[in-house]
């Protein structure tokens, strides 16, 4: 799927969160094709990361994902995703998740952990609840360079962690975790998954006037990076909740609508009623 990554929400195609997407069948069946080593995973899915793990080829191609990366950012990704970023020295190598936890608990009490690769919705999402996100700990491959199926160490670290030290995006994606629960209860996953997908992996910020991302897929992929922001393309829509749930997206190809915030407090104050009655409408409006 697409060049960026998904993410789950999980990068959806990966289907995220709601998509209906399934992948617990998957885990205990290696042939399967999910990518990954679940076997010696603990019960809520998390592995430890080691850095002696990475070689010498997994290192300079982390280094120059993020350098190719870093290129396109200046006018492009969002003061906060750039602020963060910055303080995390992402080019001296591949971050070690204990140290930046360090940083990244003092900031927003969040904390970085590392999975085997895509995990069942439920285990996810509680993840997130939690405060934990988690952190795919396998890099792609010199062959995926420019295009990856599911999300890896780079997307997940590059694309997601940044944004993690802004506290009401901290608050926001916590809350998300809670609601996404909730909505897997009341049969509305697939609905509250596109807004994940609208905001969390491809959404765009109005900044001093200026477009921005702060979505993860777009902010770790070259190409979606330039296409999203400057593209005559795609269609560009000030942020709505219910217009967001509305729209279908695709997977495995740059997006044709980009949903643009105003401000990190609109997404926190936007999403924070009670989304019950918003999933009868939309199932109403599905017949
Ligand atoms: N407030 C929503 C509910 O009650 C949950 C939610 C939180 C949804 C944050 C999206 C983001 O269902
Ligand atoms: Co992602």
């Amino acid at each position: 799927m697409k060049n960026s990554a998904l993410s789950s929400p999980q990068d959806a195609a990966l289907a995220g969160p709601g998509a209906s997407f399934d992948i617990s069948g998957k885990t205990h069946n290696p042939q399967a094709g999910l990518r990954g080593n679940y076997s010696r995973m603990a019960a809520d899915y998390t592995v430890p990361q080691h850095l002696t793990d990475y070689d010498g080829a997994q290192q300079a191609r982390w280094t120059r994902l993020v350098q190719r990366q870093l290129a396109l950012l200046p006018g492009r990704a969002c003061r906060e995703f750039c602020s963060a970023l910055e303080s995390l020295d992402v080019q001296r190598g591949i971050p070690e998740f204990a140290a930046v936890n360090r940083e990244l608990f003092a900031a927003t009490r969040w904390t970085l952990v590392g999975v085997p690769g895509l995990l069942p919705d439920d285990v996810f999402f509680t993840h997130l609840a939690n405060r934990r996100f988690p952190v795919t700990v396998w890099l792609r491959e010199e062959h995926e360079f420019d295009y990856i199926v599911e999300p890896d160490l780079f997307h997940d670290f590059f694309g997601h962690v940044p944004m993690l030290f802004t506290p009401v995006y901290g608050d926001h994606l916590q809350a998300y975790g809670h609601g996404a629960l909730k909505a897997k209860r009341l049969g509305g996953l697939d609905w509250l998954a596109r807004l994940y997908w609208y905001t969390i992996e491809f959404g765009l910020i109005r900044e001093a006037g200026s477009l921005r991302a702060f979505g993860a897929g777009i902010l770790s992929s070259p190409k979606e990076l330039m296409y999203a922001l400057e593209s005559a393309t795609p269609q560009r829509r000030p942020f709505d909740v219910m217009t967001a749930m509305r729209t279908p997206f695709l997977i495995d190809d740059v997006q044709s609508t980009y949903f643009v915030l105003d401000s990190f407090e609109q997404l926190h104050h936007d999403t924070a009623p009670d989304f019950t009655p918003l999933y009868a409408t939309l199932r109403d409006e599905a017949g």
